[in-house]
Order: C-alpha cells, then sequence, then structure tokens
C-alpha cells in the first residue's frame, strides 16, 4: 500500500474539483448522497456552532465551503484556515476572496503560524479521520490545543478502529480514541453528535459497488461520475432521507465538542438535571432531593471544573441546555 502523503493526495482530488468548474465544495467525490450528506451537515452541525463574533480557525479547509458558509451565515470576527494542499489553498483563495475577514494560510496543521490561545474556536472536518499516521496526528491535535483558547469541534467519521495508527488515506478510530488524545492535551469533550445518514449510506455503498464495477473501475477519490451513476446514486435518497432520521447510529460522521479546562466556568443555559437515583432538579438549580446539593446548577452559576465534573458524572439526562462556557 502506498503511504498516504497528505500533500500530494489532496492536490490531486484538489485538480479534480478544479475539473468539475464553479464554486464546487465538495472536498472529495462530487455524487448525491455526498450533497446530502454536506446539506445536513451543515444545518445540523456547523449551523449550531456558535462563531458569533469570535476568531475561528479552520484546519484543513479544503475548497473552502466551511468558511464561506460561516463567513456568510454567522459573523465571526475573523477566520483563519490552514491547509497542507496548496492545490486547495489556491482552489479555497478563488472561492473567498470576496471576503475580507478570512486569512488562509498553505501550511502543515503540525505547524499553525498562531499565538498561545489566539483562536476562540478550532474545527476540523473530515481531516484528521483521513491521518492514520500516529504521530502526525498526536502533533497536530496538539498544535489545534495550543493555539486554541476555549473550543475544538471535530466533525470526523467514526468507526470501531482503537488505534491512532492505520494504512492508506483514511482510518475511522472509536470516539474514546479521538477523546483521549484531547484529553491529554487539556481538552474535555463535552458533546457527541451522529448526523445519522445509515439508510442513505446502505444504499449508496451498494449502488456506488455496482456503478464501479460496470462504468468506473479505475476511480479515484475526486473524479467525476457519470449522469447513470448520479441517477443511480440520487434517486432513492428522496425517500432514503426521511428513514435516516428514524434510524439512529453510532457510526460514521460525528460532531465531537471539547472544551479547554479551567477551573472556573459558567452555567450558560438553564439546566434541569436528573441525578443517577432520579431525583429531579428543577431549572433554577435547586434539588428536590435535599441530599444532593453538589449536583444542582443553574444558569449564570460559577462553579469549578471539579464540581461540574460531578455533576456531569452524575448525571444520567441533562436538558440540551445545559452547556459550560469558561469564565
Ligand atoms: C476531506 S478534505 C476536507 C476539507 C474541508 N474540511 C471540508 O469539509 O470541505 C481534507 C483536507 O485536509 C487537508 N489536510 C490534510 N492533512 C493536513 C495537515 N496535516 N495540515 C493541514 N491540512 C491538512 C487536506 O489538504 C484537505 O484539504
Amino acid at each position: 500500500m502506498v503511504k498516504y502523503n497528505p500533500e500530494t493526495y489532496w492536490s490531486r482530488v484538489g485538480q479534480e474539483i478544479e475539473k468539475r468548474g464553479g464554486q464546487n465544495f465538495i472536498a472529495g467525490d462530487d455524487n448525491p448522497y455526498y450533497r446530502y450528506k454536506r446539506l445536513k451537515f451543515l444545518k445540523i452541525f456547523l449551523d449550531t456552532i456558535d462563531f458569533q463574533a469570535k476568531v475561528i480557525l479552520e484546519v484543513g479547509f479544503g475548497p473552502g465551503g466551511n468558511l464561506r458558509h460561516i463567513a456568510t451565515h454567522h459573523n465571526p470576527t475573523i477566520l483563519l484556515g490552514a491547509d497542507i494542499s496548496q492545490k486547495m489553498y489556491d482552489i479555497a483563495t478563488r472561492n473567498l476572496r470576496s471576503f475580507s475577514n478570512i486569512q488562509l494560510t498553505k501550511i502543515d496543521g503540525m505547524h499553525l503560524p498562531f499565538e498561545d490561545q489566539s483562536v476562540d474556536t478550532s474545527l476540523t472536518v473530515t481531516v484528521l479521520q483521513h491521518i492514520t499516521d500516529e504521530a502526525m496526528l498526536k502533533r497536530l491535535v496538539q498544535e489545534i490545543c495550543r493555539a486554541t483558547r476555549a473550543t475544538i469541534t471535530i466533525m470526523e467519521d467514526i468507526g470501531k478502529s482503537h488505534q491512532l495508527a492505520g494504512e492508506g488515506a483514511g482510518i475511522n478510530r472509536t470516539v474514546d480514541i479521538y477523546k483521549n488524545i484531547f484529553a491529554e492535551q487539556g481538552f474535555q469533550l463535552r458533546q457527541l453528535q451522529f448526523l445519522n445518514t445509515k439508510i442513505s449510506r446502505w444504499w449508496f455503498e451498494f449502488s456506488w459497488r455496482v456503478y464501479r464495477r460496470l462504468f468506473s473501475r479505475q476511480h479515484h477519490e475526486g473524479d467525476q461520475i457519470g449522469a447513470i451513476g448520479k441517477l443511480l446514486i440520487g434517486l432513492p435518497i428522496a425517500i432514503t432521507r426521511f428513514l435516516d432520521d428514524l434510524f439512529v447510529e453510532d457510526q460514521n460522521l460525528a460532531k465531537m465538542v471539547f472544551d479547554r479546562k479551567t477551573d472556573r466556568l459558567q452555567v450558560a443555559g438553564a439546566a434541569t438535571a436528573v441525578s443517577t437515583n432520579y431525583n429531579t432538579i428543577n431549572t433554577q438549580g435547586v434539588p428536590l432531593s435535599p441530599f444532593l446539593p453538589a449536583r444542582c446548577v443553574s444558569a449564570g452559576q460559577v462553579r469549578t471544573h471539579a464540581e461540574l465534573e460531578v455533576i456531569q458524572n452524575a448525571t444520567a439526562t441533562v436538558d440540551t441546555n445545559l452547556a459550560f462556557k469558561a469564565r
């Protein structure tokens, strides 16, 4: 197997993206399944991150679609981007030239040109899952954590591999692997959410195998596909997209939100928590059981990290508004 070299691999994908013409933001293969997945990703994952008035960094920006979406819809202060591929840098520079608050750098994410904690929020989207070299992955995560003050959101494919390292251009690791490497850098997993595209993906994987066998045996990631392939993959998605929301999964694309561990955290939302022995804590943070004073939280309270960890660990279900932000 050829060793994965991110720069040559993604510059080749970039050449295929250029052939499509127009402003194409699908970073790999452009087919109806990935288009559907991207729209769902924008709505459920990207649009639910707080970018307002923040300094944002995307490592591995590809053709620039995520930065463009954030700049257009979320009013950030500055958007920084770092990508190892010259071709992706060129495409993104073209796609984003009308935005004065976006600054792109062609650089390996293992050496980010930013001061410690100079970025409010960082993100990666399908970047870490392609890094199969253990040292490279650790160094990249270390750099992102060093540059980020508060929150890192990674949106990566999740699978069953318990390994840091892999072969080729992709590895679907477990959530725990990511949780542990970020924990080593002082970041704690706060939120985990799956995109849920299982039924559409089943159909896509079946139809894609059929299409490749019949029409495109030499396909490389990013190559264009014909009209028959688009129809074969695309038509059933009109139905399978509704089934995806019914058959939830714990695999494939996930959003993982990490917070820098700090000692003083403020509770951002009103919280309704149910402790492990099912005593309810009301929205003002008053425990209905007098035996659980440490487990109540309410909006605006400031607690230490250790206290909040006790609350989180003791909590069986937590209202979705329960969120903590660094003071
Ligand atoms: C699958 S693409 C994703 C692009 C973009 N995040 C998106 O969602 O459209 C992966 C991108 O990560 C970049 N990349 C891979 N390894 C990198 C590294 N070590 N440092 C910076 N960028 C890297 C590639 O050049 C490529 O543009």
